[in-house]
């Protein structure tokens, strides 16, 4: 008898640590709903469906995502300190530059230093450097610069992007030490790489022959996984592997969908240690917004739908690494 309830103890012990072991899927973020004088800052949890808001923000304090330029709001997070900096334009339409608390929302401080909209967002988790893509007076030209997290003002300049105009789409290199993106010129996506060490530097490196809508790079397989749309026969929305040499894409690694009413959007985020690629989507009739994520190891994937009537997203990431 008493052998058999340890039997049984052991047998429930293990399938809880089991079930603890099964991958959460749960993806951190700013969102917003109907109110339009706050912006949230909280969790989505894909397993449930169920967005948890630690905190709302006034947009006079950090500005307003749903006012700004890109289809998603500069972000980035820091795991060192736990914290995530974002930009949105205020009122006035000045870029503001925000440090919040990565675990309980709360806004850290605020800077309305950079004279320009700001891009996109990158932090540098090992050598804990913030850059930025930001736009400049001069209409097709952009910079990435380092900022200084303590005033908020530019550090360096580390490249001047010339005859381009910039997208949302970018990533990071912690190892290589490189800000990558994805610029437009005429009607080509063209890939740079912007080196954040040794005074900086860019490299156009290819033509891409493919439309990318958000790119994620594996700093620990060293390979950039990216989401796009293939129009060749029917329109289908996948995840595959760039190949810069190619200027295309080297394997397709996951199916977001192959129906063309389920398109995939701009919003990523992607897991390291789970190797798993988020990625938002709109599906046009029943219109409903989603999530889809692929596990590109195994490509094996899910799509979420989200009741349309919660919150929008405007910033993911995968909250992991923290110190
Ligand atoms: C930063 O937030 C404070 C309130 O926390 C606000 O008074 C101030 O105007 C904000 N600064 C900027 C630059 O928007
Ligand atoms: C802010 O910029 C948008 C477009 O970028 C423009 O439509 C709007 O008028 C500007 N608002 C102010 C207050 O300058
Ligand atoms: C962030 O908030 C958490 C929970 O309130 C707190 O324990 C932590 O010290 C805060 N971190 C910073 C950097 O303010
Ligand atoms: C900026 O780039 C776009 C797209 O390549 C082009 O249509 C436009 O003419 C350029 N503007 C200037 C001022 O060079
Ligand atoms: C970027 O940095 C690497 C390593 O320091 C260097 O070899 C390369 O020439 C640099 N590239 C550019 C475009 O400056
Ligand atoms: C695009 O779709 C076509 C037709 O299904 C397929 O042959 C091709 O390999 C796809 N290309 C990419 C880059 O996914
Ligand atoms: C990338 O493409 C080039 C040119 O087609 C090819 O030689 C190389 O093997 C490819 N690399 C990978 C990792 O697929
Ligand atoms: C996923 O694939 C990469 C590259 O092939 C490999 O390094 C990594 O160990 C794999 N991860 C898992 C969890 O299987």
């Amino acid at each position: 008898m008493r052998s058999f309830l340890i039997t049984i103890i052991i047998l429930v012990a293990t399938s809880i640590s089991e079930a603890r072991q099964e991958p959460t899927h749960l993806v951190h973020g700013l969102f917003d709903n109907s109110d339009q004088t706050h912006v949230f800052y909280g969790s989505l949890d894909l397993d449930i469906p169920q967005f948890n808001i630690f905190n709302s923000l006034s947009i006079n304090d950090v500005g307003d995502p749903s006012k700004g330029k890109y289809p998603v709001t500069p972000f980035t997070y820091d795991p060192n300190n736990d914290v995530a900096y974002m930009a949105a334009p205020n009122n006035q339409n000045r870029t503001i530059l925000s440090v919040i608390n990565a675990t309980s929302g709360a806004l850290l401080s605020n800077f309305s230093s950079i004279p320009n909209t700001i891009v996109s967002l990158q932090y540098d988790i090992f050598q804990k450097q913030l850059f930025a893509h930001t736009e400049t007076d001069s209409e097709n030209v952009t910079q990435v610069v380092e900022i200084d997290t303590a005033s908020g003002n530019v550090k360096q300049i580390l490249g001047a992007i010339r005859g381009a105009k910039p997208t949302h789409i970018s990533s990071y290199c912690p190892i290589c030490r490189k800000y990558f993106l994805i610029v437009l010129q005429d009607q080509d996506f063209v890939y740079l790489a912007v080196n954040t060490s040794d005074g900086g530097g860019i490299s156009w490196e290819a033509v891409m022959n493919f439309t990318p809508v958000s790119m994620r790079f594996d700093y620990k397989t060293f390979t950039m996984y990216t989401a796009y749309i293939n129009h060749t026969d029917d329109i289908s929305s996948l995840v595959g592997i760039i190949n810069r040499t190619l200027g295309g894409i080297s394997k397709v690694v996951g199916t977001i969908s192959d129906d063309p009413s389920l398109v995939v959007t701009s919003l990523s985020a992607y897991d390291v240690a789970e190797n798993i690629y988020y990625a938002s989507d709109v599906l046009s009739w029943p219109y409903s917004a989603g999530v889809s994520y692929v596990n590109v190891n195994t490509s094996q994937g899910k799509w979420i739908p989200l009741a349309r009537d919660r919150y929008n997203s405007h910033a993911w990431f995968v909250k992991q690494f923290v110190h």
